[in-house]
Formats: C-alpha cells, sequence, structure tokens
C-alpha cells in the first residue's frame, strides 16, 4: 500500500488528532488495544490518541529492555501518571538480552531487538489481555529508510513483508505514518503533552543498542548509557536535533599515570537537522568538545579516547547501528 505523506505545511493537527481518534476507535470497536511507550514523541502522541479514543481499553506498557537510558523507563512513567495514564512497566531484560547474545552484524541485532519484542513480548501480552490490536507510533521516515533498504527500522513490520496478525496474533494501528518528526511534534502539541515531550531529541526503537559497535551486552550497555548521561547533560543546551555516544568494538592504546591503559573509545555525534532525512554535524565550540573528552574519560571507567563526528548523513547515518 502506497503511503502519502502529510507535511509540516499540509498538517491541520486539530483535525489530524479528530480523525485519528475516530478512526482508532471503530477500527478497535469495543474490543482492548495494546501499546508501548517509550517516551519518546512519536510513541507518546500515540498514547494520548490512543486513550483518547479508548480510554482504559488501551492498555499502556513500558517495555524495559534493559537498553534505555539511566532512570529513562521510570521517568516516562511517572510523567505520563501526570497526566492521567497509567502505564505498567514490563521487565524484559533477560528475553532482550539472551537475543542480543553473540550478535555484532547491525541487522542481525535489529532483528533480534524486533523478534524478542514483537513476538516474545508483546505477543505474550496480547495473549495475556486478549488485545487484537497493537498501536504504535512508526513514522513516515521510518518506513521510507526501512522501504530504501537503508536500515531495517526496529518497527516496521508490513513494510518488510511480515503480517503481524498471522506472526503475532495481533494488528498494527499506526496514526502517525503519514507524518515525520516536525509534524508530530505538533500533534503531540495538540494532545497536550507537555513540552518536555513534544521537543524531546530523537531516539531510536532500538535505543542503547543502536549505539553499541559489536556484541550488546549489559556490561557495554552501562558503559554507553553513562557516556550518555554526560552527552546529553552537556549538548541539551546545543539546540541541536540530536546528540549521542556510541561504543567502538576496537580497543586502543591510552596512557593514565604514565602506564599503557589499552581502553574504550567513545564517538560524539552531534547533529543539525530537520527530519533526520538529511544531517550535518554540529559545529560545536571547542571548549565544550574538551569538556566532553574530559568528562567522559573521568566519569566511564574503561574510556581512553573520545572522538567527535565530522562526517554528514548521507553518507553517515544518524546512529551507528
Ligand atoms: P538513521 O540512523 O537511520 O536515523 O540516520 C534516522 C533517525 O531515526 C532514528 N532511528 C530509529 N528510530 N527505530 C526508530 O524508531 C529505529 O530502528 C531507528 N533507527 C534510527 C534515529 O535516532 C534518527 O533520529
Amino acid at each position: 500500500m502506497e503511503i502519502k505523506e502529510i507535511t509540516l505545511g499540509e498538517l491541520d493537527a486539530e483535525r489530524f488528532v479528530a480523525e485519528k481518534v475516530k478512526e482508532i476507535s471503530s477500527t478497535v470497536g469495543d474490543g482492548l488495544a495494546v501499546n508501548a511507550l517509550s517516551g519518546g514523541v512519536d510513541s507518546s502522541a500515540v498514547t494520548i490518541l490512543g486513550h483518547k479514543a479508548l480510554g482504559d481499553r488501551l492498555k499502556t506498557y513500558f517495555i524495559d529492555t534493559g537498553l534505555m537510558r539511566e532512570g529513562e523507563p521510570e521517568n516516562v512513567v511517572s510523567l505520563l501518571k501526570d497526566l492521567g495514564v497509567i502505564v505498567e512497566l514490563i521487565d524484559a531484560k533477560k528475553t532482550c538480552f539472551d537475543a542480543l547474545k553473540g550478535r555484532s552484524d547491525p541487522e542481525e541485532k535489529r532483528e533480534a531487538i524486533t523478534r524478542s519484542f514483537y513476538r516474545d513480548v508483546f505477543g505474550e501480552l496480547v495473549r495475556e489481555t486478549g488485545a487484537k490490536y497493537l498501536l504504535q507510533g512508526t513514522n513516515y521516515t521510518d518506513i521510507e529508510e526501512t522501504v530504501a533498504g537503508i536500515k531495517r527500522q526496529h518497527n516496521i513490520l508490513e513494510q518488510l513483508g511480515i503480517d503481524p496478525e498471522e506472526m503475532y496474533g495481533y494488528k498494527i494501528i499506526e496514526p502517525l505514518v503519514q507524518l515525520r518528526k516536525s509534524a508530530i511534534r505538533e500533534v503531540a502539541k495538540a494532545v497536550g503533552l507537555p513540552q518536555e515531550i513534544y521537543n524531546r531529541p530523537p531516539f531510536p526503537g532500538p535505543a542503547l543498542a543502536a549505539r553499541v559497535i559489536g556484541e550488546v551486552t549489559p556490561k557495554r550497555v552501562k558503559i554507553v548509557r553513562d557516556a550518555t548521561t554526560v552527552v546529553e547533560e552537556e549538548l541539551s543546551r546545543s539546540g541541536a536535533f540530536q546528540y549521542l555516544a556510541i561504543l567502538h568494538e576496537d580497543k586502543v592504546t591510552g596512557v593514565r599515570e604514565g602506564k599503557r591503559d589499552y581502553g574504550l573509545q567513545i564517538e560524539v555525534r552531534c547533529w543539525e537537522s530537520t527530519d533526520a532525512k538529511i544531517g550535518s554535524p554540529t559545529r560545536l565550540p571547542h571548549d565544550v568538545l574538551d569538556r566532553l573528552a574530559e568528562r567522559i574519560t573521568t566519569e566511564v571507567p574503561g574510556v581512553v579516547s573520545v572522538t567527535y563526528n565530522i562526517t554528514k548523513k548521507p553518507p553517515s547515518t544518524i546512529e551507528v547501528v
């Protein structure tokens, strides 16, 4: 099925919200639906659209894959609670890390996450609740990049020839599929989400796994998580589209206290972009770069080298995996 984009200029957010609420409500009828909230603008907008349409017939979960940022699961659950939406936290760390074990190929890692998320974790939740529908915040860029064969976005199923109903026993509703990020931010604002959410920098579905080169283990995720905390603290005022830390696979020679320290490398990326389709590195002041290097090498155990990516997208991509 051909999906037609609704551009930011074409979007009438209030009308869009009213139409989508009606559509969700008539599709689900008097049944149940489930959705996963990550706290990003896409899944948050979908959560509110779904709750407007279905009330408590929509069960919202935060799936803790073990791949999220520091404190993120608890923060997101509490933020939505303040908006009157109850989100259940599901501990899926073991399932996800087991699926990622021994894999270092980027597409294999993405596939493992898709499988464990949709089949193992969601399949089970759907069976438990008896829901027939899964609501999710797939956006136009996700579809475009997957169809173009650039990256398999973890949430694209039908576009990859996977029939979710046949494979996992539920249908997927994707209310935001015609919109890019900037338009989704308008919808998020229109449904009453706070600025903290509608202006949130993008964060990928595979979470920190998209930022670990090589095998994704709890120990390696902890390193990239700690580096991410520093990068987000230092760059949140930069006004950039997105900023991130990446853990490299190779170790490099460093020196500490006059002795050789064979250690880890963290790459920092900071992007200027409007829709993630193309991007260029932010021209960060050198004192900001200095502070990043200083803090990451002292606050993240084992790191001896910090680099800054100076490549545009294309040929780079925003995430590394
Ligand atoms: P790339 O790395 O493809 O990223 O240049 C483009 C934008 O999409 C985000 N991204 C993802 N989002 N699932 C998502 O929901 C994914 O698998 C995924 N991979 C990348 C990325 O953070 C950037 O904003």
